[in-house]
């Protein structure tokens, strides 16, 4: 971080690897621009000291070797210009060389359009370091992905360094998980408890309290030998989940269940919702949401906590009939004086929904590089700074 902002950068070529992945729309609009705004403070520091700037991210899961338009960064280009107040223009075939100014930056285009990103090519990681003195790794996004742009060319470039935005992120997920003020709550939803159980073997070792959602909430139940309907669940993961409430019991913690459920016969926006105790649950029933009386207690839970990790709604709130309890933990949060951190795709959406971002303590602007934090695995882009001695 001191590096991209010291003077030694100015004049020199800075390669910047940012996350801006950002989700589109149907018509190519930006849905969402968090990862961009969050981008700026480590561009700017680059341009402010001085240094030729080149921004680097991917958009989305491009083939290798192809391009499609809907896989260009032109609309991403446009966003950085207008918050910047600078043209940003879009370089196409970087690789061979890019032409840009001490002062200025230019975003290149897709760099999972380049065969050998997705493989952390050898040979493609030297030639991207080529094109730069300076490189700063600034995507927590992709930070748990060791491809060319965020592993690779750290081995490669004159000088590696970590960017603020990583470096916040790392920073305020690690407080959160070591020594954090307890009580400690962690609430993981998602549809499947396999996808999720290291994360949640991880956190049953730690934390006081663990909210499950979703799916995997089905999957708790199920293993607490209620009813769950025709609800998304995992039978299979019975085993697992009573393991994880087993490993939480012998620590005096806990992964309540539901004592109430929002349940409709099918899943669609227009379903009638019906409130009924989680034992009354028929065999036609979805489980759609968790009921009002579990809100109030688990907000209150929330309430008392010291520190709070969320990924993820506990309902399917993006139906106004299945968000109360998405939306009364989400109030939760924002209320408590608790140190929270939220993120994942699905959680920012209903933080930006409730219009609670600036009552939580950090939003995370990582997904799947969340959760690996999360697990308490080593993130493949620190590691190839640390190696770097960074
Ligand atoms: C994300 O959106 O989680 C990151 O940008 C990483 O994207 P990926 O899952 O396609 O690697």
């Amino acid at each position: 971080t001191d590096v991209a902002r010291s003077e030694f950068v100015r004049g020199r070529r800075v390669f910047i690897r940012a996350d801006l992945n950002v989700p589109l729309d149907s018509q190519g609009r930006i849905a969402e621009d968090t990862r961009i705004l969050a981008s700026l403070p480590c561009i700017r520091m680059a341009l402010e000291a001085g240094a030729a700037v080149m921004v680097s991210s991917h958009l989305g899961r491009p083939k290798e070797g192809t391009f499609e338009p809907k896989d260009s960064l032109a609309p991403v280009a446009r966003r950085l210009g207008e918050l910047l107040g600078c043209d940003v223009p879009l370089v196409s075939g970087w690789l061979d060389g890019v032409d840009v100014n001490a002062g200025q930056v230019v975003l290149l285009e897709n760099c999972r359009i380049n065969v050998g990103e997705k493989s952390n090519d050898l040979e493609l990681s030297r030639q991207m370091a080529q094109l730069c003195d300076v490189y700063v790794n600034d995507a927590f996004g992709t930070a748990h992905r060791a491809e060319a742009t965020t592993y690779g060319i750290a081995e490669f470039a004159p000088i590696a360094c970590v960017g603020p935005l990583l470096a916040s992120e790392v920073e305020a997920i690690t407080r959160a998980l070591t020594a954090p003020k307890r009580p400690l709550v962690a609430i993981v939803a998602g549809s499947k408890v396999s996808t999720k159980l290291s994360i949640l073997r991880s956190l049953a070792s730690r934390v006081d309290r663990l909210i499950v959602g979703g799916g995997i909430a089905n999957t708790f139940m199920l293993a607490a030998g209620l009813p769950i309907g025709k609800s998304l669940a995992e039978p299979t993961m019975v085993e697992e989940a009573l393991a994880v409430m087993d490993t939480m019991r012998v620590r005096g913690a806990e992964v309540p269940i539901p004592v109430d459920v929002v349940t409709a016969r099918s899943f669609a926006a227009d379903a009638t919702a019906t409130v009924k105790p989680a034992a009354d649950v028929a065999p036609d029933d979805l489980i759609l949401d968790i009921g009002p009386i579990t809100a109030t207690q688990w907000a209150a839970q929330l309430g008392q906590a010291g520190s709070i990790v969320w990924n993820g709604p506990v309902g399917v709130f993006e139906f106004p009939a299945f968000e109360n309890g998405t939306r009364t933990l989400a109030r939760a949060i924002a209320a408590s004086s608790a140190f929270s951190i939220a993120g994942g795709g699905d959680t920012l959406a209903a933080i930006a929904r409730y219009g609670i971002a600036s009552d939580l303590g950090y939003i995370c602007t990582g997904g799947g590089a969340f959760l690996e934090m999360l697990e308490g695995r080593t993130l493949p882009a620190l590691e190839a700074l640390e190696r770097r001695g960074v």
